[in-house]
């Protein structure tokens, strides 16, 4: 069993026999059980417990009501409930109950560590003066959102945007930064990062009117990192049901829980594009390094000014940066009257690293192309040190 699970104190209740005879095999009959909230109540009076897993049985809205009872006797206590589908209304009640979390059947080992793992790192989020030093400057009050963009597709948005989260996950902290995908359609963020999601995007815009923090947070996938991903639908079709309105308020309320919003998007200049432009704080606009992308982009940034998108928002990130189609780099600042931020070498290792899942700033750090992200990194970072004393300034679009 890993540290976290031999440190926790837990009682599992239920009153199925075959649940009950799993969980006592599966630890090893080290875990104490109980059949009725009763019994744990209990346990809870006795001993030091700091987890209570409900069973399946209690996967309703009477018998997580039920489990009030328990936090009244102790509002520290963190409990789980384990049911066989996880639905978005039982996520809810599951909340509204003041569960810590919902874990689908059958429990293994994995999926408790990575429960107690994930209430320890919500708790420390609660919990400010826990919380390491914001290390670039005094701490925000809400949550910086970077939005990556680029006007062509397949520029290298999506491997930018997500080594950017991992390298921001690594540094700072996994549990205070998010990365959405924004790209209704085709989004492969969950793809790019091996993981597969149970809820999306869709049950958040399905949940709007209720969405709190602890629903909210639910939704989301937890990356090994700890990095938190909000998932794109898991088909195209699902598209249409978030409308630009729910993303931007989905956004708002994910700005409030976290620290970094990363928002990896699809290239096409909509009214959900724009509105999310518009709500972000910094802009990473992902030029590949040939003719149509620079073309394309000269369009989109025209488009911006004539909008008149702040141009201090949009910083240049450069794909591909030694591809063998070389442009003279002067020459694309020019005609797209903007500086060049960042670059990023053209490197195998990148669609090796989508096969694999895992980020080349994980698996390769010390990589050129690693050293690439890292300069988008420190583009965020920094400006997040500019924001916090001040001095940002305005910057105006060159005419
Ligand atoms: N620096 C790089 N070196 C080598 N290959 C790269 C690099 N950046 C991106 N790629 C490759 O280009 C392809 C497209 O990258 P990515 O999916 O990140 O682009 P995108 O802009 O998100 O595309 P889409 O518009 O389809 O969402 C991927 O196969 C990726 O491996
Ligand atoms: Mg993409």
């Amino acid at each position: 069993m890993s540290d976290l699970l031999e440190d926790a104190e837990i009682v599992i209740v239920d009153d199925d026999d075959d649940f009950l005879d799993e969980a006592k095999r599966l630890f090893e009959g080290r875990v104490p059980t109980v059949r009725t909230l009763a019994d744990a109540q209990r346990s809870v009076e006795e001993g030091n417990i700091d987890l209570v897993m409900l069973g399946p049985s209690f996967a309703h809205e009477g018998g997580l009501q039920g489990a009030g009872v328990l936090i009244e006797m102790d509002p520290d206590l963190a409990i789980v409930l384990v049911a066989g589908t996880i639905t978005a209304p039982l996520l809810r009640s599951a909340m509204r109950a003041g569960l810590k979390d919902v874990i689908e059947a059958p429990l293994t080992l994995q999926s408790v560590a990575d429960t107690i793992g994930q209430i320890d790192r919500k708790e420390r989020r609660r919990r400010p003066a826990a919380l390491p030093p914001e290390p670039y400057g005094a701490p925000r009050e809400e949550g910086k959102v970077v939005t990556v963009m680029s006007a062509k597709g397949g520029s290298g948005k999506t491997v930018t945007a997500t080594n950017l989260a991992m390298l921001l996950a690594a540094r700072y902290d996994p549990a205070r930064v998010c990365i959405v995908d924004a790209d209704l359609q085709f989004g492969d963020v969950c793809l790019v990062l091996q993981l597969e999601p149970k809820l999306t995007i869709v049950n958040a815009a399905h949940e709007l009117h209720r969405l709190d923090e602890p629903l909210l947070e639910s939704l989301l996938t937890t990356h090994p990192s700890g990095l938190r991903v909000l998932a794109a639908p898991l088909e195209p079709a699902f598209a249409d049901e978030i409308s630009t309105a729910a993303m931007t308020e989905i956004i708002t309320k994910l700005r409030s829980m976290f620290d970094y919003v990363i928002v990896d998007t699809a290239s096409l200049l909509d009214e959900l594009l724009l509105s999310l432009l518009e709500r972000a704080d910094q802009v990473l606009f992902v030029l590949d390094m040939d003719l149509p992308s620079v073309k394309n982009a000269k369009l989109a940034l025209e488009t911006l000014r004539l909008l008149k998108f702040p141009a201090s928002k949009v910083q240049l990130v450069l794909n591909r940066s030694n591809a063998r189609a070389r442009l003279d780099e002067k020459e694309i600042e020019r005609s797209l009257k903007l500086k060049i931020s960042a670059a990023i070498p053209s490197d195998g290792m990148v669609p090796a690293s989508i096969n694999e899942g895992r980020p080349v700033v994980e698996s390769a750090p010390k990589s050129r192309v690693a050293k690439g992200y890292e300069s988008v990194y420190e583009l965020v970072a920094t400006r997040a040190k500019q924001d916090a004393s001040g001095k940002a300034g305005r910057r105006r679009w060159k005419s």
